[in-house]
């Protein structure tokens, strides 16, 4: 029987082991892929450390896959073999099904698993998918360079066209990570007057050699002052991975501005004077669609949004995971599989 490779975690807080496996057989609604590339997100630390309730191992992470459609499943249609694809967190809840509407949009009915945290993903070499999880990927888009647009891009080009920002309007990046230093390219083309925020000066130049017109050092000054003496921000797109640091900047809202909380933080604190006084907005987003994937990766290829990525090959995904989690990578980690 042909065999795969996958990296697995075993349990919540181990260390990823290597397996070989049956290559699977997709059911009706499925496709198997040949994963090309897969990034390494923060929210891969979800399964690895077992933050989310509920989840069930061992479990293969892995969100941001690129590869090609090797098989299909009986009820597939509009998908051949040798299709290039892209996978995603694809979990957008429906948010009218029984369980969305009982408060529990993780469970929702109708999406069919979280990539890589419900069902496993693409640290291995062959995937499963659903067929609504698939984006199409243009082939001249090369899959380890463009594999974090299917995370770290989707989630904040969407979040950027659904924050109330329009062109001209002043938006901020806070936070200039994996998901920050692809939030400014896609501001900045976008038309945003763009502010870079990060502890520091060090990615300051870096920032603004991606499009941000200014740049914010939120240990040197408040940030949240510091918006307002720019006018005060339309929206605040907040990727850090701290509350204190998010709880600091919300201050920095204009009237009718809203912050789009993106960086999975747990409790956020939000004094209630500062949003009430101006009709502000705390506002959660998550990735996307497939087809908000799609978007994301056309926009990305015509406009030259590009990530800038360090590669590990598929069996270094300890290393490559640790290094994404020191916060010193420049700036997105990928697996490169085959
Ligand atoms: N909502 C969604 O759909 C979605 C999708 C993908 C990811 N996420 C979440 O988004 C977050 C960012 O992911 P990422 O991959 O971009 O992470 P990352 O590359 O590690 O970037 C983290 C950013 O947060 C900053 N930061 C960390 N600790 C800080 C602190 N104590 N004070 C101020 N700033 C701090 C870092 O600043 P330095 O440069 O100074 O270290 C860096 O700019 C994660 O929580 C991830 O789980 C959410
Ligand atoms: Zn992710």
């Amino acid at each position: 029987m042909p065999a795969m490779r996958a990296m697995v975690i075993a349990q919540p807080g181990s260390r990823f082991r290597v397996e070989e496996r049956a290559v699977p057989e997709p059911a009706r609604h499925e496709v198997r892929i040949r994963v090309h590339a897969c990034g390494v997100c923060h929210s891969d630390s979800m399964v690895v450390q077992g933050h989310m309730p509920g989840l069930v191992y061992p479990r293969v992470p892995g969100h941001e896959v690129i590869g090609t459609i090797e098989a299909i499943g009986a009820d597939i249609d509009g998908w051949q073999v040798g299709t290039r694809v892209g996978v995603g967190w694809h979990s957008g809840a429906c948010g009218h099904c029984g369980r969305c509407r009982h408060g529990n949009s993780f469970a929702c009915e109708n999406v069919q698993g979280a990539t890589g945290i419900t069902r496993d993903g693409g640290y291995a070499t062959h995937m499963l998918a659903r067929a609504s999880a698939l984006a199409r990927v243009p082939e001249d888009m090369d899959p380890v360079e463009s594999a974090p647009l299917l995370c770290a891009g989707i989630t904040t080009f969407n979040a950027l066209r659904h924050c109330g920002a329009r062109p001209g309007d002043l938006v901020a990046v806070h936070g200039v990570g994996g998901l920050g230093h692809l939030a400014i390219q896609f501001a900045a083309r976008q038309g945003l007057r763009t502010v870079a925020v990060n502890r520091g000066r060090d990615k300051e130049q870096l920032a603004r050699s991606l499009g941000a017109q200014d740049y914010i050092d939120s240990e040197r000054s408040d940030p949240a002052a510091a918006l307002q003496a720019l006018g005060g921000a339309t929206a605040i797109i907040a990727t850090v991975t701290s509350a204190e640091a998010m709880q600091a900047i919300v201050g920095g809202l204009a009237v009718n501005g809203t912050m789009m909380v993106i960086g999975a933080v747990g409790a956020l604190t939000v004094n209630s004077l500062e949003l009430l006084g101006k009709r502000a907005a705390v506002k959660g987003w998550y990735s996307g669609t497939a087809v908000d994937s799609e978007d994301t990766l056309l926009f990305s290829q015509r406009n030259r949004v590009v990530a800038t990525n360090e590669i590990y090959p598929l069996e270094q995904a300890q290393t490559a995971y640790e290094r994404m989690m020191s916060g010193k990578a420049r700036f997105r980690v990928v697996l490169k599989v085959e």
